[in-house]
């Protein structure tokens, strides 16, 4: 299989194919403080607080901050005044992803095309230029309060200029020189790129979002030897993973299933209004353990697993990996004990990853931290193990 990654994803997206995704463009946060949200991104997670947009800028409705790190940039948004639509979804749902935005050649094109495959318009396309340049935006809804922004840009508002530090939209200025920048400079987390976005849905809605996707945004299910329904006694989910073409980002979609406890989707949508939203974010390494270890220096609240995991996870990863006719793990394996990192094999190689817990007092969304080592897939092997972590959070929180 051939993996396209961001860096050459650009010149698989010079076609003519309108939904061709060059990029995840950003991914955007709706939060009740984006001041104080940008400095807990900064702190705990590593990223840069580069650009913002505020009264300042002369932005009366909205104050924006992006926050960079490799190829990843949020985008974290506050209203400014009362009848905010940005407050109200906060007031209904906490902080929280508002909406993945992808890069193509033509906004206005992809977002047509899109509407013609049966969008609904979140907003029609809107251009803002200057001198530089120019950023053309349009968005169509997707699962309960989540969007799909189609994002093109000129001049200096390339994205390959926007990768390098120059400024994401003529909206945005450059932010003061600040110490967490430099210190995140020096003790970098080594985060790098949005590796999937899940999105959960309520019960018996999987195959409805898994054909929006295929049929809207011209997604494949992503063929792999473990995506067939997943529902074990344990999951209590359903999941089902879509991926665009040519790989630039996949979105796994979870439903709730019946379990022998509360399933954590239905936990979700609970504490999320009923309503469909993004359950997380996998941001994606290529050293687990530095970043896993950097992460816990920077108090990163993650998941942890029961001791008797790692009594039994060599034998099941290593015999997997040589069945298939790969080397064994080549990371330290005590070092992985000592970090809390899971690790899981298939048919392609392995993968280390990790679950951090809610990022904000709502149980919704949390990341994944995730590293591959020629495996495609999504850590099924863990979900035995992952359940179980879950349902003690679950019964700590009162929500089993
Ligand atoms: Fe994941």
């Amino acid at each position: 299989m051939t993996t396209v990654t961001p860096s050459n994803a650009t010149s698989a997206a010079a076609t003519t194919d309108p939904l061709r995704l060059v990029d995840v463009d950003h991914v955007r946060f709706y939060v009740g403080n984006a001041k104080q949200a940008a400095h807990y991104y900064a702190n705990t997670f590593g990223f840069q607080i580069e650009q913002f947009s505020d009264l300042t800028t002369g932005s009366r409705d909205v104050a924006s901050y992006l926050l960079t790190q490799g190829n990843i940039r949020f985008v974290l948004q506050t209203g400014l005044t009362p009848d905010s639509p940005i407050g109200e979804e906060v007031r209904k749902y906490g902080d929280g992803v508002k909406d993945v935005a992808f890069t193509v050649a033509d906004a206005e094109k992809a977002f047509e095309r899109a509407v013609k495959n049966g969008a609904k318009v979140a907003f029609e396309p809107r251009t803002e230029s200057d001198d530089d340049g120019s950023v053309t935006s349009a968005a169509i809804e997707s699962y309960g309060r989540a969007t799909h922004t189609f994002v093109s840009r000129t001049g200096k508002y390339d994205l390959e200029t926007v990768r390098n530090g120059g400024r994401f939209s003529p909206l945005f200025k450059p932010a003061d020189a600040r110490r967490i920048n430099e210190y995140n400079k020096k003790n970098p987390c080594g985060l790098q790129w949005v590796d999937h976005c899940v999105g959960n849905v309520e019960e018996g809605k999987m195959n409805h979002w898994v054909e929006w996707y295929e049929n809207v945004l011209e997604f494949k299910l992503f063929k792999h030897f473990d995506d067939n329904d997943i529902s074990t006694e344990y999951s209590a989910l359903m999941s089902k993973v879509m991926a665009s073409g040519f790989g630039v980002i996949k979105m796994p979609i979870n439903e709730p299933a019946e379990g022998k406890k509360k399933s954590q989707i239905q936990e979700y949508l609970e504490w999320h209004n009923m309503t469909p939203g993004v359950q997380h974010l996998a941001l994606r390494t290529n050293d687990e353990l530095s970043s896993v270890a950097e992460l816990r220096r920077r108090d990163v609240d993650f998941l942890s697993l029961p001791d008797t995991y790692y009594e039994v996870v060599w034998d099941r990863v290593n015999t997997t990996l040589r069945e298939n006719g790969h080397d064994p793990v080549k990371e330290d394996h005590d070092k992985i004990r000592k970090l809390g990192v899971l690790v899981d094999a298939d048919d392609q190689g392995y993968l280390l990853q990790l679950f951090t817990k809610p990022l904000q007092d709502r149980p919704t969304l949390f990341f994944e931290i995730i590293c591959r080592r020629g495996s495609q897939s999504f850590g099924k092997g863990n979900f035995k193990a992952l359940f179980e972590a879950l349902e003690l959070e679950q019964e700590r929180r009162g929500n089993l």
